[in-house]
């Protein structure tokens, strides 16, 4: 069985999908890893690191892809990746399925059998294989020193000869994985912190970490929470009340770090232009939803931009900021994801096309679309 690892192309990309710690494990399940050249550059892995792994390091994207039975990247592959793509192939990214519908058309005309792992289902069993945590994660930590790098002020209280420093105030916008991480990180660095989410179910964990929950709590937000675990559209009235709670705090606050998304559909706006022009000259906001349209409709992609005296952070890819950790932890979830689809005596593939791992992040196989949400 071939396993290839290509290179990243897309801008801003600096992850890679195999690290020699997992090609040492996927060479001990029975694949043979080809990577190419540089794959692992940007995450300071050095092709002789694969090397030593296991793996055979061939010059182009088309060498590593020729007769690949399976596919590890990070992003959707491009056109011509595609072009090199055996029929029959395992694919496993992050597809962005729903931003790229077509490109689910062209997987489907390629034969290839793309799996999307950002739709991994929040089972107990799938935990290990779940890149959006793993990444959402990473983002949260980066996020807040994103904007300590930044702020004009220091984090923790210090008390000194000269006299006391007050600690900064930080609020977090969406309490899942990112937002936990967040309140996690701003509390170590000594900040004075508050949250909110709409699902009732992340007061507790904001609170365990120390954070102050605030939170418009109605009859809707019994019901905010899919089955999934992730949060809904909320309704025109919810999302009033919950802006005046927002703009009260927000006014007080130092720094606000953005991490509410619902799946399928834009960032909720959270803080919007009347919020920024209320907060402290000097104040930060890290917008980590910038990428599905923002959590403050102020953020732009891949920039800082300074608005009301506000400097608003719109870093993409901030997972890949720390792109050694990023593409391990990464690795680490498609190797998961990989290991129960071989079966151990004979060294081949054998996928259980039933298994909810595998109907839930699937969204093509021979030439069809098979994921019931992008069937057309
Ligand atoms: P996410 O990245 O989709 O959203 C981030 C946060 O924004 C969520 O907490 C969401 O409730 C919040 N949000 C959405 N709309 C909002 C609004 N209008 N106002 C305020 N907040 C809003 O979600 P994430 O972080 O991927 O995970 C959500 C939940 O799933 C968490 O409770 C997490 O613990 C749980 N989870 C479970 C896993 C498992 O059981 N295997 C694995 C990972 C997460």
């Amino acid at each position: 069985m071939k396993l290839a690892v290509p290179k990243e192309r897309s801008d801003n990309e600096t992850r890679v999908a195999a690290v020699p710690d997992t090609v040492k494990k996927l060479t001990a399940l029975g694949f043979d890893v080809v990577v190419e050249a540089g794959a692992g550059d940007a995450s300071y892995l050095p092709d002789d690191d694969y090397k030593e792994a296991g793996a055979t390091i061939v010059g182009s994207a088309a060498e590593a892809l020729k007769d690949a039975d399976v596919v590890f990247k990070v992003r959707p592959p491009t056109d011509e990746e595609l072009g090199h793509m055996k029929s029959g192939a395992l694919l496993a990214a992050i597809l962005n399925p729903y931003k790229e519908a077509d490109a689910i058309q062209k997987y489907a005309k390629a034969g290839v059998a793309a799996f999307a792992m950002e739709l991994m289902p929040r089972i107990t069993r799938a935990q290990s294989m779940d890149v959006l945590s793993s990444q959402s994660n990473l983002a949260g930590y980066k996020a807040v020193l994103d904007a300590c790098a930044i702020f004009h002020r220091a984090m923790p209280m210090m008390m000194t000869a000269a006299g006391t420093v007050a600690p900064a105030k930080v609020m977090v916008m969406g309490a899942g994985v990112a937002g936990l991480q967040a309140i996690a990180t701003a509390k170590r660095l000594g900040a004075v912190v508050s949250a909110t989410d709409v699902r009732p179910a992340a007061k507790e964990q904001v609170e365990s970490l120390g954070g102050t929950f605030v939170m418009v709590e109605s009859e809707e937000t019994k019901e905010a929470e899919t089955a999934a675990g992730y949060a809904k559209e909320m309704s025109e009235e919810y999302k009033k009340a919950q802006a005046e709670l927002i703009a009260e705090t927000l006014k007080k606050q130092d720094i606000a770090i953005c991490t509410a998304l619902i799946p399928g559909r834009p960032a909720p706006v959270l803080i919007t232009e009347e919020m920024v022009k209320s907060m402290k000259p000097g104040s930060v906001i890290v917008d980590l939803a910038v990428e599905q349209g923002g959590n403050c409709p102020l953020s732009k992609p891949g920039e800082i931009v300074e608005a009301h005296g506000v400097k608003i952070v719109g870093h993409l890819n901030v997972a890949g900021r720390l792109s050694a950790d990023a593409s391990s932890l990464y690795a680490r979830n498609l190797l998961n994801f990989i290991t129960p689809l071989v079966n151990g005596e004979t060294k081949q593939l054998a996928v259980d096309w039933e298994d909810e791992i595998i109907t839930g992040t699937a969204l093509t196989k021979e030439g069809a679309v098979v994921h019931p949400q992008f069937q057309q």
